[in-house]
Parts: C-alpha cells; structure tokens; sequence
C-alpha cells in the first residue's frame, strides 16, 4: 500500500557532497515519489561522481547557497529544504576560517530567508555534534538541551548557524529543525576525513597519520544510520527542535587504525603519531534518545559498518584516486601534516 506522501518537491543542499549524496540515494529508495532538486557548488568536497548512478532521477543545480539568486532560482517550488551544504573539515577551518562563515553560517542565514519568502512547509539544518564542544573528562553524554559550546572555527560557524535557524523559527515562525550527527562514515566520504584517509593510505601502503597519542574518542555513525536519522527527524520531529544522532559506540584513533589495518591485513607499523590538531576536542559523545522515541534505531555497529566501508574503497580505487591526485587535495595534505 503505498503511503501519502508529506513532501512533493525537495531541495537537498550539498547534495554532492558525502552525506548529503548519501541521503539523495536514500531519499530515492524511500520516497520514490519525491522530486528531488540538489543545489551544490562543487567546491573541492563535492564529486558529480557520487552521483552518477542516479543522474537521471534528480534535478542538479550547480550554485552557492551563500548567493541569493543561487539560491532563490534553487527554492522556488520546492516544499523541504534540507540543508546539508558547508565547508565541513575541521583542519582546513583552522587555515582558512573565512569560506567557513560564508558558506555555514551566510550560507544557511540565505536559506532561511528564501524559505520564509517561498513559504517552505519544512527547514532540516544539518549540525554537528560538535557544536558541544569537549566532553574530555566526563562520562556523560551531550543532550540538546546543552549550552553549545564550540572550540574550533568549523564548529563556531555550524553553532552559528544552528541560532540562526532556531532565530527564524522564533521570530517568523519557520517550521524548522535541526539535526547533531555524530562522526560519521561510509562510501563517498573525501578521503581528508579520518576513516577514508586511513583506509586510502593502508591501500597505497602510506603511513596512517594519528594525531597526537590517538586517545582521542568519537562516537562513530554508519552514513546509512545518519540519513535514516536525518529522514526520521524530517518526517516526525517536532518543530523548533535539535536531535542528536549517533551510534553510542565511543572508538578512538588508535583503535580506528587497528581496525582498518587489521580489515586489509596491513601492519600496524603503518601508524604514525604526528602533531595534535591544535585545541583538538577529545571526546564527543551525544545521547540519541530523543531520536529514538521517533522511532529510530541505528542499524550498523563499527565492526560491520567498517568491514563494509573498507570493501567499498577497495573497490572503488577509480573514485578515490581521481579524488587524491588533485592538487587540491595534495596541498592540504602535504602542508598540513608536515606543519
Ligand atoms: N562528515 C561528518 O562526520 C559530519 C558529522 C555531522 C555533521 N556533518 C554535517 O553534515 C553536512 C554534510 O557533511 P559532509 O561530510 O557530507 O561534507 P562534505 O564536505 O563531504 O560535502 C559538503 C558539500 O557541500 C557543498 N558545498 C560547500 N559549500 C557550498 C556552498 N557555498 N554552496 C553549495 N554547496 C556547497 C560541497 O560542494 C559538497 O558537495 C555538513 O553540514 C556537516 O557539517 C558532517
């Protein structure tokens, strides 16, 4: 029997990108009926390729959603938007702040404004967990009631943003809500971030670069579980609210090394210990259960989520190698790990 859907027409900001291109294939399989719109500008993160097999299904708008006219043309007719759009790596905010406010935070504040003038039935913003800032210390669990307390450019914008978005909920009463994923991973995810980087690396027989000690602790969500959160909070969150997403599965550096060394039978004298991150944030760690009461439940555990991730990159060295021979990403990583 099929259901009613609540949405017709859907705008997926940043939808090239790993997570949002992760919930357009979602979005495809779970709402067949959807009219799905990605509005991406391609910076360096965002890959046409993680696209490809559904070209046909989508609308593809190549823009910025810090530009209003971008943004207006994107908006027009839709009845969601989910803003997935940003510049997300942390190391690249602690070089360059600047595109971290443009996008995340003038970005979102454009989205806004053409969601109150288009009258859009529904605004998902896509935050992090590390609008919370460090949990190092406790054993307690970050709660969306939490004062928000962000330690790094990357996570100041996205705090930023977040007020914003609750902003106009409150003062023009936009139906808005926002998610707190976890780390996560899975296909798709440019190999700058921790899992893809190290799985690449053991691949091509490099060093694993571990920051500092490797103590550091993240709460590890499979991309499949954070679409399927995202989706949920879409359809059944209540208005004007944060949700947290994650796997309550805390793993840090070191073990994130093992494991992917031991899944494609690599030494361990493959990890490297190199300079910390500076003001590096040593554990987060957020308590899902207000997501759980909408009736979601995280499907993957680290161990299952990362022998499927690793068999993805191993396969798909085409996808990752055209990503890593770009000057682009050859720059960052050779100025950054040799700081
Ligand atoms: N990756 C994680 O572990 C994680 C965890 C929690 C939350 N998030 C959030 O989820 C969202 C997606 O993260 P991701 O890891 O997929 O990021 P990503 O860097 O892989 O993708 C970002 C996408 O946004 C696009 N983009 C950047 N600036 C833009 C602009 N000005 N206009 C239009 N498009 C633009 C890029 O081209 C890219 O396709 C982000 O908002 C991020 O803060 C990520």
């Amino acid at each position: 029997m099929s259901r009613v859907e609540k949405f017709q027409k859907v705008l997926v900001t940043g939808g090239a990108g790993f997570i949002g291109s992760n919930y357009v294939h979602y979005a495809l399989t779970h709402h067949s009926s959807w009219e799905i719109v990605v509005l991406d500008k391609l910076t360096y993160a965002g890959n046409l390729d993680n696209l490809k097999d559904i070209s046909d299904r989508i609308t593809f708008v190549q823009g910025d959603i810090a530009n209003p006219e971008d943004v207006d043309k994107a908006v027009k007719g839709v009845d969601a938007i989910l803003n997935f759009a940003a510049e997300s790596h942390v190391d690249r905010s602690l070089r360059d702040p600047l595109p971290f406010i443009r996008t995340n935070i003038e970005g979102t504040l454009l989205l806004l404004e053409a969601a109150r003038k288009h009258q859009i039935k529904r605004f998902l913003h896509v935050s992090t967990d590390e609008v919370y800032g460090d949990l190092v210390g406790s054993d307690r669990h970050s709660l969306e009631s939490d004062t928000l307390s962000p330690r790094s450019p990357y996570a100041a914008s996205k705090a930023g943003a977040e007020h914003l978005v609750f902003s106009y909920g409150i003062s023009y009463g936009l139906d808005v809500l926002i998610t707190r994923g976890s780390n996560t991973y899975g296909l798709y995810q440019y190999p700058e971030k921790i899992i893809p980087l190290f799985i690449t690396n053991a691949l091509e027989s490099k060093s694993l670069p571990i920051y500092g000690d490797g103590s550091a602790v993240r709460d590890y969500l499979y991309v499949e579980d954070h679409c399927s959160g995202i989706d949920t909070v879409l359809h059944a969150g209540t208005s004007g609210r944060a949700y947290n997403l994650g796997a309550r599965m805390e793993v840090n550096g070191i073990e994130v090394a093992k494991t992917i060394l031991g899944l494609l039978d690599r030494p361990e004298s493959l990890m490297q210990s190199v300079s910390d991150r500076p003001g590096h944030d040593y554990r987060y760690s957020v308590d899902p259960s207000a997501t759980e009461a909408l009736g979601w439940q995280r499907q993957w555990d680290f161990q299952r989520g990362m022998a499927h991730t690793v068999a993805w990159y191993k396969q798909n060295s085409d996808w990752w190698q055209a990503v890593k021979d770009k000057k682009v990403f050859q720059e960052h990583y050779n100025q950054w790990y040799a700081r």
